[in-house]
């Protein structure tokens, strides 16, 4: 009697945090993979993270954050405190609601079906992770946790990163879009009233959030009038 109970309180609780997975993969935009995290904690939303191993790399790249397994909390921290234009410190976040799982876990919470998730977000995903993704290969978790997402047919955003795209690549994506993942591009718009490189991104980041039906306020909407965004910034 005593070990169902305890099984079943455990699986209660575990029920009562439904995270978004994060899958940071290794394409350029790192700064967009940190609006989307930032937008969905400001949201009250709770994240599980996988960072490919291939990210750390564009992160030091983008950023000069060297991402460690063993430092995840600091590094993410100085990570999505940093703005898109390099400054330190332009925002402020609050972790609490943060799980790390390091991409080569695969016994990690997101690889099974079982673990109670909202959806995931791939932002950006690379054209090596949209391979992965449409063939199923799960090489690692971030990769398991989308066929995952895709078997379970959960939400999965896939905001890809590459220009210009092969035939091969547009044929994944297609397979992603008919597997009832959301293919998107991560492609600024200027409609918006952008100034500054914040606002392009926040644009992709705030469509990837539209796409999760998790609501922000990270770019100024179409409100049906030509001019009206520019003309507000003082443009
Ligand atoms: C600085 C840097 C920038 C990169 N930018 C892109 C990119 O924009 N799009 C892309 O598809 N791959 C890009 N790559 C290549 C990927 O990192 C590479 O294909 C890697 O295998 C992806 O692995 P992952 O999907 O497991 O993260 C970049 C690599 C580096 C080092």
């Amino acid at each position: 009697m005593e070990p169902y109970e305890e099984t079943a309180a455990h699986v209660t609780r575990g029920q009562g945090r439904r995270p978004w997975v994060v899958g940071v993969s290794g394409a350029s935009g790192t700064p967009y993979a940190a609006a989307v995290v930032r937008g969905l904690l400001a949201a009250g939303e709770a994240v599980d993270l996988v960072v490919s191993r291939a990210s750390r790399l564009t992160l030091l790249d983008e950023t000069g954050i060297k991402f460690r397994d063993a430092h995840w909390r600091e590094d993410l921290r100085d990570w999505l405190e940093l703005g898109a234009d390099g400054k330190p410190h332009t925002f402020e976040v609050d972790l609490a609601d943060v799980r790390y799982w390091p991409a080569g876990d695969l016994a990690a919470g997101p690889s099974s079906g079982s673990y109670p998730v909202k959806g995931m977000l791939i932002v950006p995903a690379s054209t090596a992770c949209v391979a992965g993704v449409a063939l199923g290969l799960s090489k690692d978790l971030l990769q398991r946790a989308a066929s995952v997402m895709l078997k379970e047919r959960r939400r999965l955003v896939v905001a890809v990163r590459e220009t210009p795209l092969s035939g091969q690549t547009l044929k994944q994506l297609v397979a992603l879009d008919e597997a009832g993942a959301v293919v998107l591009p991560a492609s600024p718009a200027f409609y918006a009233g952008a100034t500054h490189i914040q606002d392009l991104v926040d644009f992709v980041a705030g469509r990837v959030l539209d796409a999760a039906g998790v609501p922000h306020q990270l770019y100024r909407r179409w409100k049906g009038e030509l001019g009206e965004a520019r003309s507000r910034s003082g443009g």
